[in-house]
C-alpha cells in the first residue's frame, strides 16, 4: 500500500488561521435606503474595511450565510420585517456577529430593547460618520478576538483527538498512526472493517486532525438511497430536473468544498454513480442533476466499506479503476474479536460515557462480568459492546453490573429483561429508562421523545421508585 505524502498538500490550508484572523474587518450594512447604503460603503471601503449592503432582512441574512461578517449596521427600522426580528435571527445563527443598530428618532426604547437583544451598540440617526467608524472599530476588534478565542479554544480541543479511538492492541495503534498519516495528507482514504468496528469514527478524527478541519464534514451512506436519489444529495439538482425539485440544490460534494466528503458503505454505489465518482476523483470534475455545466471541487474524499471490494470487482460489480482512486491509502480496522484484549478498556470507556450521560451514580462491572465480556466473540463489534453496556448501566439496580445484567446471547442466565417472558410493565421500565438515559437525564426532553407529559414521566418513575 503506498503511503500518503507527508504534511503540505492540502494547498494553503495550513496558513489558513492566520489569514484569516489578520483579514480586515468585514461590514455589513442594512438599510432599506439604498442611497445611505451606497454612500456609508464607499466609505467605509476608502477606510479599508470590506463591506457589502443589504435592503432586507432576506437579502442580509443571505450575505451573513454565505461568508465572514464582522460588523452588522442594522437600520431598526427596515420596511418589510423589523430590524429587531432580523437582529434576533441573526443572534441565533450567527453569534459571532456584533451588530450595531442604527436607530431614529424617538425609538429610544426600541433601541434598549435592541441592546437586550444582543446588540452591541446603537446610534441614533443621522448618523455622525465619525461617530460610527468608532463603534465599527470597537465592534469589529471585539468580532476579530472572538474569533481569535474561538480558534485557540478549538485548537485545543482538537488536540489527541486520536485518543478517541480507544485500544492498545497493536493492530489499533496501526490504525491510529496510519489515521494520523492520512489526516496530515490530502489523498483519498479507504476505511475497511465489519459493521460496528468504528470506520466512520476513523473518518471523523481523520478530518477533524486535517488540514480541513474548519471545513465540514458531510456523510452519505450509499447504501441507504437509491441511484436518482443519491446522486442528485451528491451532486445537487438543477431547478426542476426532476418532478420534485422545485428549486436547485447544492450537493454533498460541493458543499464539502473545503472539508471532507464521507462516501459510507461505498460498495453499494451503483454502477454509473461509480462512473461520475470516478470523474470527480480523476479530474475533480462533475455535474448536477439536469445540469448541463461542469463544475470543478477539490473535495476531500474518505471512503468506508464493510464488503470486500476485491470479491465485488471480481463478479463485476465494483470498478476496479475506482478501487485504486479510493483507496490511496487503506486502514483496515480490525474486528473487537481479534483484539479481545481491548475489552475492558472499552467497556470502561462506555462506562464513562453514560455514566456522564446519565444522572446516576458510576456503575463498575464485576469481575465476572468483565470475563464474560471477553469471552463473547461480539459479531457486532464495538458497536454491539456499546449496546451492552448502556443497556447494563441502565438496568442496573446497584453500584456493580453482574453477567446476568449484560444479557449475552448464548449466556445461561438473563436477568436484565429477558423479553421472551418479561410483562409489559418490565418491558415498558426498561423502554423508559434507555429512553432517558439517551435524553441524558432530562426529563423533559424523554418526556417529549417518549411522546408522554412530563407528568406522567414522573409517575412512571415514582412508581419505579427512582423519584
Ligand atoms: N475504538 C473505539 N473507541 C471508542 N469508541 C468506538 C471505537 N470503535 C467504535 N466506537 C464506537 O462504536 C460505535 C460504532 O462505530 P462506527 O459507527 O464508527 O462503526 P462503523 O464501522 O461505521 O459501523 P457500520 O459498518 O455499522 O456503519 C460508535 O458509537 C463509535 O463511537
Ligand atoms: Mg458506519
Amino acid at each position: 500500500m503506498p503511503e500518503p505524502v507527508a504534511a503540505g498538500s492540502g494547498k494553503g490550508y495550513n496558513q489558513g488561521h492566520e489569514a484569516r484572523v489578520t483579514q480586515r474587518v468585514a461590514v455589513l450594512v442594512v438599510d432599506d435606503e439604498e442611497e445611505f447604503c451606497r454612500w456609508l460603503s464607499k466609505d467605509f471601503e476608502r477606510r479599508g474595511y470590506a463591506c457589502a449592503t443589504a435592503l432586507d432582512s432576506k437579502a442580509a441574512l443571505g450575505v451573513l450565510s454565505a461568508g465572514r461578517v464582522d460588523v452588522m449596521l442594522l437600520d431598526i427600522a427596515l420596511r418589510s420585517e423589523s430590524g429587531l426580528e432580523l437582529l434576533k435571527k441573526a443572534r441565533r445563527d450567527h453569534p459571532g456577529v456584533q451588530v450595531i443598530m442604527l436607530t431614529g428618532n424617538g425609538t429610544v426604547r426600541t433601541a434598549i430593547e435592541a441592546m437586550k437583544q444582543g446588540a452591541c451598540d446603537y446610534l441614533a440617526k443621522p448618523v455622525d460618520l465619525a461617530e460610527l467608524c468608532q463603534a465599527v472599530e470597537r465592534a469589529g476588534g471585539e468580532a476579530r478576538m472572538r474569533r481569535e478565542n474561538d480558534l485557540l479554544r478549538r485548537e485545543i480541543e482538537r488536540r489527541d483527538r486520536f485518543q478517541e479511538f480507544v485500544g492498545r492492541h497493536p493492530s489499533v495503534e496501526e490504525v491510529r498512526r496510519l489515521a494520523r498519516k492520512a489526516a496530515a495528507a490530502d489523498s483519498p482514504v479507504l476505511v475497511c472493517g465489519e459493521t460496528g468496528t468504528g470506520k466512520e469514527l476513523v473518518a471523523r478524527m481523520i478530518h477533524a486532525e486535517s488540514p480541513r478541519r474548519h471545513g465540514r464534514f458531510l456523510a452519505i451512506n450509499c447504501a441507504a438511497l437509491q441511484e436518482s436519489l443519491l446522486e442528485s444529495e451528491l451532486f445537487g439538482h438543477e431547478k426542476g430536473s426532476f418532478t420534485d425539485a422545485g428549486r436547485f440544490k447544492p450537493g454533498l460534494v460541493e458543499l464539502a468544498d473545503d472539508g471532507t466528503l464521507f462516501l459510507d458503505e461505498i460498495g453499494s454505489m451503483s454502477p454509473a454513480t461509480q462512473a461520475k465518482i470516478l470523474r470527480l476523483l480523476d479530474s475533480g470534475e462533475y455535474r448536477r442533476v439536469g445540469g448541463v455545466d461542469d463544475l470543478r471541487n477539490s473535495s476531500r474524499v474518505v471512503s468506508a466499506t464493510n464488503q470486500d471490494l476485491a470479491a465485488a470487482i471480481s463478479v463485476g460489480r465494483f470498478r476496479e479503476d475506482l478501487l485504486y482512486r479510493v483507496n490511496v491509502v487503506t486502514i483496515r480496522v480490525p474486528p473487537l474479536r481479534e483484539r479481545l484484549d481491548d475489552v475492558p478498556l472499552l467497556a470502561e470507556h462506555f462506562l464513562d460515557k453514560f455514566h456522564a450521560l446519565g444522572t446516576r451514580g458510576r456503575k463498575a462491572m464485576s469481575p465476572q462480568a468483565m470475563e464474560a465480556l471477553m469471552r463473547y466473540p461480539w459479531p457486532g463489534n464495538v458497536r454491539e459492546l456499546e449496546n451492552v453496556v448502556e443497556r447494563a448501566v441502565i438496568m442496573a439496580e446497584g453500584p456493580r453490573i453482574e453477567p446476568s445484567l449484560l444479557c449475552l446471547p448464548g449466556a445461561s442466565s438473563c436477568a436484565a429483561v429477558p423479553f421472551e417472558t418479561a410483562t409489559l410493565a418490565e418491558v415498558e421500565k426498561a423502554h423508559v429508562l434507555a429512553v432517558l438515559a439517551r435524553a441524558g437525564g432530562n426529563r423533559a426532553k424523554a418526556a417529549s421523545m417518549l411522546a408522554i407529559s412530563v407528568r406522567t414521566l414522573y409517575n412512571r418513575l415514582r412508581e419505579y421508585g427512582l423519584d
